[in-house]
């Protein structure tokens, strides 16, 4: 039995449509921040609680609410440093102690890092869109802190797939990691990095039309997979 999501309370009237110019504007121009430019002041405990309202609020087939959210903030930032270093000697017994520090410090990069686990409901609805969903929480949680005026990255890294790291947390083995949200103040405007030629991802159905593929369709990296593959990573 999962949680009921609390009554509409004022300020949570459903909107169906919010006719909106700034928020195209910013959907056609967002950027993630590079963790190390995210900077103090990070959201305090008001704003924490909207981004969490923000990431839940999000399309769920089946009212599963398949998320769990963990917040690091302030001290708990530090005290994860424990867990980081003995999840990072089972990737690396020999490391030096220099190595361990550094990933001791991860969770300091940023005033605060919120991790969106995609918690698998058993039942009728596809796994596959219970991770879409959580996907959906990550992105709902970076589009709210931007507009309470901070700067976000969403990774995973090599901790989100480290079973020490991941047991030390609490996750149950199905459980996945739909991200660590690092969030802060933007300390530079950042670049611009490549996007696609939407021509080469988006076809206009036709009966008999072929599906675009682009220029870039065959390079390494752009292929697809063999068939049949699966959507669980397999060793
Ligand atoms: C599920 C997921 C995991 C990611 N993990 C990493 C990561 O571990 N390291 C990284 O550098 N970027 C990672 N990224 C990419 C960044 O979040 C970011 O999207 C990317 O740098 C592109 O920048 P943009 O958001 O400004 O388009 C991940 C993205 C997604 C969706």
């Amino acid at each position: 039995m999962t949680t009921a999501a609390p009554a509409s309370a004022p300020g949570n009237t459903p909107l169906a449509t919010h006719p909106s110019a700034d928020l195209v504007d910013y959907l056609l121009r967002r950027r993630s921040t590079p963790i190390k430019s995210l900077s103090l002041p990070g959201p305090g405990p008001a704003a924490i609680q909207t981004l969490l309202q923000a990431a839940a609020r999000v399309p769920d087939h089946g009212r599963l609410f398949p998320w769990h959210f963990i917040v690091f903030a302030g001290e708990s930032r530090k005290k994860v440093g424990a867990l980081l270093k003995k999840s990072w000697l089972t990737e690396e017994p020999d490391a030096a102690p220099a190595k361990l520090e550094l990933e001791a410090e991860r969770f300091l990069r940023a005033p605060l890092v919120i991790a969106v686990i995609s918690r698998f409901r058993e039942g009728k609805h596809p796994l596959w869109e219970q991770i879409l969903s959580a996907g959906a929480a990550c992105q709902n949680l970076c589009i709210a802190a931007h507009a309470l005026g901070f700067g976000t990255n969403w990774v995973t890294e090599w901790y989100a797939y480290n079973k020490t790291f991941r047991e030390g947390i609490g996750l149950d083995e199905r459980d996945h990691v739909a991200g660590f949200i690092y969030i802060g103040t933007p300390a530079e405007a950042p670049a611009e990095r490549d996007r696609p030629d939407l021509s080469a991802i988006t076809t206009y159905w036709e009966p008999e039309c072929t599906l675009n593929k682009g220029a870039a369709y065959g390079q390494p990296g752009m292929g697809l997979p063999r068939t049949g593959f699966s959507i669980e990573k397999k060793d």
